[in-house]
């Protein structure tokens, strides 16, 4: 209609609205959970404060609860508050879940169980996780400067809600003997969508993407290659390989140089992405990124909650952060203010560093500190 042409009254009435109705341009959930979760949430929240104002726009919070956190506090380590929070925000950011206290937790009321159960409540079924060395902390990686090269950068994408992680498992006896088991199944679609997104990825990127299963046992792995193979049929520009997942936990510690995008199962991608991340030099570093089909997201570091540490004030707050700087890309359309964080925490590294990437020479600095840094440099 005409009205809708007028262009200036209704940005009026946009701006009025967002003022009257105090409404932020986006609202991100906090899960900070156990152990060191709360503190480095801080140090990222204090980030993407500082990036909203830098940036213009505006930000609020809202925090739940999930883990050990929320075992202690309701009895499950994932409220149905939670759930419904999560799935109202634009994005959610969390710190960590699990510790020893609830190791004697039943296996369906872990932390972890909380972990799993709002990744498939949120349909979080891509898992995006970087493996990328910074300049500053080369020295760091365990892998020899001639086999790690000029850089490294490579995206391993992870299927989520699938597989082993989410089969029918349980107890029987064998031989009068008892026995567990647990299945690992795929079908086509989950398959389809990871393969599509690994593809779009590698479009943007090198367009090199390798598959890893284990098509030379599992029936899974099989139809996850035809699979595969079908989908790249609409990526001609890609590269497409296959590797076997024994073959490529050896590859990339030989030869990490010739990975872009690595696209993989739940379990699978579990351990190579501890694996890649320690080639980076620290697991505290790296973030990573869980998407559903809808925009938002959740976006937490690769490591854990560092129950031995918790509290000291010297946990690394950096992947985090970084996941922060994910966040912005991939959800909330702020891709200038991803890349400054990014720029930041380079920066900040060359002189400053948390205990567990501490090189002589540079400045020992705490979580809030190295948070404080980031800001500065932002
Ligand atoms: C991870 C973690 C989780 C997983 C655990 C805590 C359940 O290792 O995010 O990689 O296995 O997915
Ligand atoms: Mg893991």
């Amino acid at each position: 209609s005409s009205d809708l042409n007028m262009s200036e009254p209704t940005q009026l009435l946009y701006i009025n609205s967002k003022e009257i109705f105090n409404m932020a341009d986006y609202k991100i959930v906090l899960l900070k959970g156990d152990g060191i979760g709360s503190e480095i949430v801080n140090q990222a929240v204090k980030v993407l404060d500082k990036a909203s104002e830098k940036f213009n726009f505006t930000v609020e919070y809202d925090e739940a609860l999930l883990g050990g956190c929320a075992i202690d506090a309701t009895g499950v380590p994932l409220p149905d508050e939670t759930v419904a929070k999560c799935k109202a925000a634009d994005s959610v950011l969390l710190g960590a879940v699990g510790g020893p206290k609830w190791d004697n937790q039943p296996g369906n009321n872990r932390p972890e169980a909380g972990l799993l159960g709002i990744r498939g409540a949120l349909g979080l079924f891509a898992n995006l996780r970087p493996a990328v060395i910074f300049e500053p902390l080369k020295k760091a990686s365990p892998i020899k400067d001639e086999i790690i090269g000029g850089s490294l950068d490579i995206m391993i994408v992870r299927e989520l809600t699938g597989g082993i992680y989410f089969g029918k498992r349980g107890r029987t006896e064998v031989d009068g003997q008892p026995a567990a088991w647990d299945t690992e199944q795929y079908s086509v679609p989950e398959v389809e969508r990871i393969a599509r997104v690994a593809f779009d990825l590698a479009m943007k990127r090198n367009k090199k993407l390798t598959s890893v299963d284990k098509a030379n046992v599992l029936e899974s792995s099989r139809l996850w290659r035809e699979t595969v193979t079908r989908i790249s049929k609409e990526y001609p520009e890609v590269e497409l390989n296959y590797m076997y997942v024994d073959n490529c936990a050896m590859q990339l510690v030989r030869n990490p140089g010739q990975f872009d995008v690595i696209v993989t199962s739940n379990i699978f991608g579990d351990i190579l992405s501890d694996e890649a991340s320690m080639i980076s030099g620290s697991i505290g570093m790296l973030a990573s990124a869980s998407l559903s089909e809808s925009k938002s997201g959740l976006y937490e570091p690769i490591h854990g909650s560092a129950p031995d540490i918790a509290g000291l004030g010297i946990a690394n707050p950096l992947a985090t952060i970084l996941s922060v700087a994910m966040m912005l890309r991939y959800s909330l359309d702020q891709p200038k203010a991803a890349d400054a964080i990014e720029a930041a925490v380079t920066k900040v590294l060359e002189n400053n560093r948390t205990p567990d990437i501490y090189e002589e020479g540079t400045n020992k600095v705490t979580c809030e500190q190295m948070g404080d840094l980031v800001c500065e440099a932002l």
